[in-house]
Parts: structure tokens; C-alpha cells; sequence
């Protein structure tokens, strides 16, 4: 695989829904591997752009907002507010992480509807939607549950079924009931809407997906292909009868909104928009989208398995019907993270919050045990001794131990400085390339987002220094040959520096500790910051990065022997049984 390194890449990661907290399987799914991943390329010194924001609109939230009695703008302010602290916590570096309720995305996501309506890929048309008579409403996505028609899973929604991932018309749902009122007593009636007109698009779509997609993982390009492949595609309604979101510009439409799949998406596109602004610098975004700025850019998008029909179908599809805009190069789409055999669920309640898992470990531990856990391939199973076990036994004893036992006494015994080697041996020598090789291997891993390989090439680097350790015993030898303790601490304190490295995109706040018990100064990472921003929408919080003092490189730096170290101390807390 290439690492050019005038690359750009474009990080995208799913606009969570801010109608209520995350829990750590969102963490696992499709938050944590995109800032790995963005950790590692700008390591690397590429041009990185990560952005996602809350998703604001759409019946999640108005379901959400009436079952508390609370406006829709209420609940997204606190979930909003909630994501952004979180993420600082947690370290998730968004170069901008907004949401969909501002001026700029809605103009964004108005403009491109246009452009779609000017190209020919939308038409109106009346439509068949449910509507519950005792309440006088009708019953968009989520206002509606019953027995899926494709799989027969019986707590599906509205829009798509959260069993098999497919989307259909609600009136296609059996035996549907209002989430509303509870009532089986629904009517058809008739509405007209606009719809993107996918089946235009249908032999396109199949054309880019066999095309140049041998690096996606299995499970997204064959989902995508199967709903390209299977049957034609129809036209997707991309309005809804509902009053909070996005209005739609066209007369006679007043009242209804744009669909929230069909405006969320766009964020991806308007977010860079609004980063390139508050930069100062209104033109750039151009740089990250057009085609005709040059090829240059690839853009990942991280999101679950459930979004994997929106971000490798309809997203697309958008993006072809829009034209001149770059196309995504990857959907690494995870599987899902469950716990005890049960689905995590923010709706019936099962649930592990990010506030709380970081109100009681390190970010740095969850780090590591969601992305040893990582559920790339396969669904997942997440247990409290699980976590303990990769904390303890992983995380502690192999790296946390390793790390502070050879600075320890590096710093005790001589003087607190990198001590001077003399001649190599073959095996010093040997460590030192192994582990060396690991910025090539590691890097490799990173760059393919195989996180969790990524993750157990460096632990297997970190057992081979233990190894080298346990023959050496630089603790006792250094009463007889003082000279071959030195030798011996200095190579692993070197593998310790790289191995640090290598770490950092998984483990940046640890990292930049060691970095600094290293005798180093400067920040590996840029620094998290939020914005209040203004328009006429009113007042948004933004979270954003400013790397322009990270130091932090994807290469091997020699230890200077003499070097200063400082002093010592845990780099992580052991947890309780
Ligand atoms: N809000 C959606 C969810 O939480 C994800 C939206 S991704 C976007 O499942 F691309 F549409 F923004
Ligand atoms: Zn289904």
C-alpha cells in the first residue's frame, strides 16, 4: 500500500443523533477508530480533516422531546452539549464537530436539494403514509413500529429495521402501530413528497461498487451490493410531513421538511464548509470535495452497520446526482458491540453511558479495551471482566509495567539520565529492528484501519521486550557488569520511546506522559478547544483541534544517551476485581 504523503484525508464519522447519551458501543462502532485513524495520518504528516456534528432533526429527537414534555431544540442542546464535553474527555480530536441546526448547513443541504431538483434526480409524487385519526397526525419513520417486511423482526421502524439493516416504506410494515397514541387502528392516506429518484441511479451505483473496492471490508460491500444488485432500486422519499427540521424550498411544501437521513448526510459536506470559514479561509473546502481541485483526497467514512445502506448507497447516490464531488474511498462500517448477549439499546434502556465509563477509568483504558474489542468483522460481546482482564493483564501488565519498570530504574540507577551503551550485541541489535520493523507493520495496519491488529502487533513488540528483559535482568546484573546493564537499559528504554510511538494514535493521553518521563517536551497531539458560534440560527457550540503545535511523527527517533529523564510515575491505575 502507498504512504504518499501528500495525501488528504478526509475523516467523516456519523452524526450521532443528539436524543440521548452515547454508550460504549457507539464508542467501539464508530467514534474511537476514526480518531485512531486520524491520530495515525497526521502522525504520518498528512493533511487530516475530521468532522461530524450532532444530528439534530427527525423523529428521534421529536419522539424523544414529547416523551420528556420538552421542546426538540432542549433536547438537543443538552445531548449536544454532552457529545462535545465527552469527546474532550475521551480525546477524540474533531477538527470540527458541529451540529445540523445552523445557518450554514441548512443553506448547505437547501442548495444541494436544488441542485439535484436542476439535474433531474428528484420528482414529487403522491404518496401512501400512515396516519393515526386519534391524534390527527401523520406517522413518519420512527412514529410507527411493526413486523419488518423483509426479515419479520418484530420491533422495527418506521424508516429501516435495526435487525437486517434494510429500509422500505413504513406502509409496508405489518401490523404497524402508532408510537403516538399505542393505536393498531391507522389509516392510509395520501401525501405528495419529494423523492431522489434512485432508480436512475441504480446501474451507476453498481458500476462504482465493482469497481476499485477490493480494500473495503467484506460485510459493507456485499450488504451495498445486494441492495444495488438484488432489485432495482426505487425512488426514496427525501420529505416528511413534520415541522421540526429542515424546510424544504419550494412553494406549496410549507409545513413538511427535508428527510433527516437525506439532510444528515450533507453534513459531511457543509461541516468542512463551516470549518473552512471559521478559519478564515472560505475557499478551502474546495480543496477537500471538488473533483476538479485533483484527486488527491480520500475520504473514510466510520459508522456502524446499521448506516451502512445511507453511506454506501444513498450518500453515493447524492454525491452522482450532485456532480463534482469526490465519492467516498472507504466505509469501514463496524459490526455491532453487545454485552452479555443483550443489543445495547438507547431506547429500551440497556446501556453503558460514555459519561459514566469516564467518570470512573482512565480514557486511555477504555481506549484500549474497545479497540482490543473492536468489532471490525463480527458482532461482539462486551463483559466487565472482559474489560478488567484487558486492563489488568493486557494494558497494566504488559505495556504500563514495561514502560515504567525500565524508566524506573533507568532513572534511579543512572542518575536519571538515558545511560551510555557500549557495543551491541546481536541481540540487542535484533530487538532494536524488530521493533523498529513495527512502524512499517503497525503503520500498515493502521493505514488498512485494522485497529485491532494494529493493536496486537504492538503488544506482541511490547512481549518481546519484556522477553529481552527477563534475560537480561539489568536489576541484578548491574552488580556484575554494570557496563551490560547500561547496554541492556538503553535498548529498551529506545524500544520503550518507539513503542510509545506506536501506541500514541490508540493511547495519546499515556503517551504523551511517557513522551514527557522520556525527557522530552512538546505535545505529540494538537489541543481540543470549543468555539461558541453565531448566525442566524442562533448560537452553536462547536468543537474543534488546532494542531499547529503537535510534534508527534510516525518515525523511529534515536534516544540521546545522556539525555535527561524525569521522573517516574504510573501510567495506569490498576482496577479493582
Ligand atoms: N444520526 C444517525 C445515527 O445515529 C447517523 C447519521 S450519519 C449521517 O444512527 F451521515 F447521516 F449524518
Ligand atoms: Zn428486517
Amino acid at each position: 500500500m502507498s504512504q504518499n504523503k501528500s495525501q488528504k484525508i478526509l475523516v467523516c464519522v456519523a452524526w450521532p443523533y443528539a436524543n440521548g447519551e452515547q454508550h460504549i458501543g457507539h464508542i467501539a462502532g464508530a467514534y474511537l477508530p476514526p480518531d485512531i485513524f486520524a491520530r495515525y495520518q497526521r502522525m504520518l504528516g498528512r493533511e487530516v480533516l475530521m468532522v461530524s456534528g450532532s444530528d439534530t432533526h427527525g423523529t428521534p429527537i421529536t419522539v424523544r422531546a414529547e416523551e420528556e414534555k420538552v421542546t426538540p431544540a432542549a433536547v438537543v442542546e443538552k445531548f449536544h452539549h454532552s457529545f462535545v464535553d465527552t469527546y474532550q474527555t475521551i480525546g477524540f480530536t474533531f477538527d470540527i464537530f458541529t451540529h445540523t441546526d445552523t445557518e450554514n448547513h441548512w443553506k448547505t443541504a437547501q442548495e444541494m436539494f436544488a441542485k439535484h431538483r436542476e439535474n433531474g434526480f428528484i420528482y414529487s409524487a403522491i404518496q401512501k403514509q400512515l396516519y393515526d385519526p386519534s391524534v390527527g397526525r401523520f406517522l413518519p419513520d420512527r412514529y410507527v413500529e411493526g413486523t419488518c417486511p423483509l426479515c419479520g423482526y418484530e420491533d422495527a421502524r418506521g424508516d429501516q429495521c435495526d435487525k437486517c439493516g434494510k429500509t422500505y416504506d413504513a406502509i409496508e410494515l405489518k401490523s404497524p402501530k402508532s408510537k403516538i397514541s399505542g393505536s393498531k387502528t391507522l389509516e392510509v392516506r395520501e401525501t405528495e413528497h419529494f423523492f431522489l429518484d434512485l432508480a436512475k441511479l441504480n446501474d451507476p451505483l453498481i458500476k462504482w461498487l465493482s469497481t476499485g473496492k477490493e480494500h473495503w471490508r467484506k460485510h459493507v460491500i456485499n450488504f451495498a451490493k445486494s441492495q444495488a444488485e438484488k432489485k432495482e432500486l426505487r425512488g426514496r422519499p427525501i420529505t416528511r410531513d413534520l415541522d421540526w427540521g429542515i424546510s424544504i424550498p419550494v412553494k406549496g411544501f410549507e409545513g413538511k421538511c427535508l428527510y433527516v437521513w437525506y439532510e444528515a448526510v450533507i453534513g459531511y459536506y457543509s461541516s468542512v464548509r463551516e470549518w473552512a470559514a471559521l478559519n478564515k479561509t472560505p475557499d478551502i473546502w474546495k480543496d477537500w470535495w471538488c473533483q476538479d481541485r485533483g484527486q488527491d483526497v480520500k475520504s473514510y467514512y466510520f459508522i456502524g452497520k446499521d448506516n451502512v445502506d445511507f453511506h454506501a448507497i444513498l450518500w453515493p447516490a447524492m454525491l452522482m446526482a450532485h456532480e463534482g464531488l469526490h465519492l467516498p474511498y472507504d466505509v469501514p462500517a463496524n459490526e455491532y458491540l453487545n454485552s452479555y448477549g443483550r443489543k445495547f439499546s438507547k431506547s429500551r434502556g440497556f446501556m453503558i453511558t460514555i459519561p459514566y465509563i469516564l467518570s470512573k477509568y482512565q480514557p486511555d483504558a477504555w481506549r484500549y479495551a474497545l479497540t482490543a474489542l473492536a468489532p471490525e468483522t463480527a458482532d461482539v460481546d462486551f463483559t466487565w471482566d472482559d474489560f478488567l482482564e484487558r486492563v489488568n493483564n493486557e494494558l497494566v501488565a504488559n505495556w504500563g509495567n514495561l514502560a515504567n519498570r525500565v524508566l524506573g530504574f533507568a532513572y534511579k540507577r543512572f542518575d536519571g539520565k538515558v545511560p551510555e551503551p557500549s557495543t551491541l550485541s546481536e541481540k540487542d541489535s535484533a530487538l532494536l529492528a524488530d521493533v523498529k520493523k513495527g512502524f512499517e507493520t503497525v503503520g500498515e495496519l493502521y493505514n488498512g484501519v485494522k485497529l485491532k491488529a494494529a493493536l496486537d502487533e504492538i503488544r506482541k513488540l511490547c512481549q518481546g521486550v519484556n522477553q529481552y528483559l527477563s534475560d537480561k535482568v539489568p536489576w541484578t546484573a548491574i552488580k556484575t557488569d554494570p557496563a551490560g546493564a547500561a547496554t541492556s537499559v538503553y535498548v529498551a528504554l529506545q524500544c520503550v520511546d518507539w513503542l510509545k510511538t506506536m501506541w500514541a494514535p490508540i493511547l495519546p493521553h499515556s503517551s504523551q506522559t511517557l513522551h514527557e518521563m522520556l525527557g522530552n517536551d512538546g505535545q505529540l497531539f494538537g489541543r481540543q478547544y470549543t468555539e461558541e458560534c453565531k448566525d442566524a440560527r442562533g448560537s452553536h457550540l462547536v468543537l474543534r483541534y488546532d494542531h499547529s503545535q503537535a510534534k508527534g511523527t510516525w518515525e523511529a527517533s534515536t534516544l540521546k544517551p545522556g539525555h535527561p529523564l524525569r521522573e517516574p510515575k504510573a501510567l495506569f491505575i490498576k482496577l479493582d476485581e
